[in-house]
């Protein structure tokens, strides 16, 4: 066979194409979609366009079961494609209604169908699971995915904890629509991404519908239960909210939380109008959670919020959630933004200026290389990477380039980038090129020491600093 003419070959692909209706093995869909921190992270050859979960969930047993439907477009002829799934029994798993055959390895759920699906398709994805959802520990030793409370779970997937309760392609460049139905014991409130589309109480238990229909990248999802006080509203631009706090946090919380309206206020006022349909939070009481996390238009508290950090999750919705990474190492695209809203927010209500702030935070020594490093736009690995510098460094960026362009540059800059890319995914790169193109500048310099240069930016040292060697 090795000294075989091309004819030769070409007849015998033929002729197994003829034995074998199977597609060759390169139309097998690739376990991952190449994020360099997270490789198994998503999969290859498929878009989901829709997932609608139907599940219920006993706090008592910790056992969720259901049903997710996934509505998929083939970006490749596909004889396999996997899911991610962590954990779980799986029951009978169909493909366009044809029961398939499945295999786990990991968090890979690889997926057979009966008839190979071509390029172009659009498919049908139905997979029954069931049992005790798994809290995820990251590089960096914090918990995600299902993470218990006394009453419930706070329910959090950044970067990877997604497929601890849904099967999910889950890396954020592929976005999609969400129709969660969650049914618990009476008595508990399940919170989800978007619009309550339904609550009904029918012999002891209360199915929630949540409908998300804004395009959401998977690890923003959320359905987190247990004991919640529910208040509802609008914004002044005349966005609903909802408003769900844990009994144990409403004291703590109520100050801060009736600040939300103004909040999406200001940030529409900034970067431009709220991108999603309603806006909120969810004040849990979590300490096994540890933080906050800007799920889809209601950010998950794992306790009280101080003025700040609500800020800081609100504006993600901006950065983060409309304006997402394609890619885990560009996190400060999320961070740094946050972070510098957050500067804007304070100086707005009249305390320390962003400038102040920059000025401050610049004087901090070279010597002090842990606040300098890793440099916001490499962290390195997973485990940097939501390290302090991501935030401060990476907001000191946007600052930096403030006091270069100018504030009128600036600001056509941040609304010209939401109001491009909303939606959608982007990349460092993209942002540096818009930021030339906005002002004029070449900044390649400008960003290559702000952003992939380890230690103290050398723009900042003084004469002497700048010889000394930073450790
Ligand atoms: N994205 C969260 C924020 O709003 C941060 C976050 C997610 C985080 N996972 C984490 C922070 C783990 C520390 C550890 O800032
Ligand atoms: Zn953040």
């Amino acid at each position: 066979m090795r000294r075989g003419s091309t004819a030769t070959t070409i007849a015998a692909l033929a002729l197994a194409a003829t034995a074998a209706p199977a597609m060759a093995a390169d139309t097998v869909g690739s376990p991952g979609a190449g994020d360099p921190f997270f490789p198994l992270a998503g999969n290859g050859g498929i878009d989901v366009t829709n997932y609608s979960l139907d599940l219920a969930y006993q706090p008592a047993s910790h056992q969720l079961s259901g049903t997710a439907t996934l509505q998929i477009h083939a970006t490749q002829d596909l004889s396999r494609f996997d899911l991610d799934l962590r954990g779980f029994d799986v029951g009978t798993v169909t493909v366009n209604g044809v029961e398939a055959s499945v295999a786990r390895d990991g968090q890979e759920l690889m997926i057979t169908p009966s008839h190979a699906v071509r390029t172009g398709d659009a498919f049908t994805v139905v997979v029954p699971y069931a049992g005790q959802p798994q809290t995820v520990i990251d590089p960096d030793g914090s918990s995600e995915g299902w993470v218990y409370t006394s009453d419930g779970a706070a329910v959090v997937g950044e970067p990877q904890g997604s497929p601890a309760w849904y099967p999910a392609n889950d890396t954020p460049r592929d976005k999609a629509t969400f129709t969660v139905s969650m049914t618990v014991p009476s008595g508990l409130t399940a919170v989800g991404n978007g619009s309550l589309q339904s609550q009904t109480t029918v012999n002891g238990v209360t199915t929630f519908t949540w409908r998300e229909s804004y395009p959401m990248a998977p690890y923003l999802a959320t359905i987190t239960l247990g004991r919640f006080d529910v208040t509802t509203g609008t914004t002044p631009s005349g966005i609903p909210t909802y408003i769900a706090v844990d009994p144990r946090q409403a004291s703590s919380a109520s100050a801060v939380l009736r600040k939300l309206p103004a909040m999406v206020s200001f940030l529409e006022n900034l970067y431009g109008s709220y991108p999603f349909e309603t806006v909120g939070a969810i004040v849990d009481d979590a300490p096994q959670l540890g933080y906050s996390l800007e799920t889809q238009t209601k950010p998950v508290f794992d306790d009280a919020p101080d003025e700040v950090t609500l800020l800081h999750e609100l504006s993600h919705m901006w950065f983060g959630d409309a304006v997402t990474l394609g890619s885990w190492p560009d996190i400060w695209l999320h961070e740094g933004f946050a972070t510098w809203s957050e500067w804007i927010w304070t100086e707005q209500q009249g305390g320390k200026s962003a400038a102040q702030r920059f000025k401050q935070l610049a004087n901090t020594p070279a010597q002090q290389t842990s606040f300098w490093n890793p440099p916001p736009g490499d962290p390195g690995d997973a485990q940097h990477l939501f390290d302090g510098t991501i935030y401060q460094r990476g907001a000191m960026t946007l600052e930096a380039l403030r006091e270069r362009i100018g504030d009128a540059q600036f600001t056509d800059l941040l609304r010209t980038w939401y109001a491009e890319n909303r939606y959608g995914t982007v990349t460092t790169a993209d942002f540096v090129a818009l930021a030339e193109r906005v002002s004029g500048q070449d900044l390649r310099q400008f960003f290559d020491e702000w952003l992939y240069q380890p230690g103290k930016p050398s723009s900042l040292l003084d004469g002497s600093a700048a010889t000394t060697p930073v450790g």
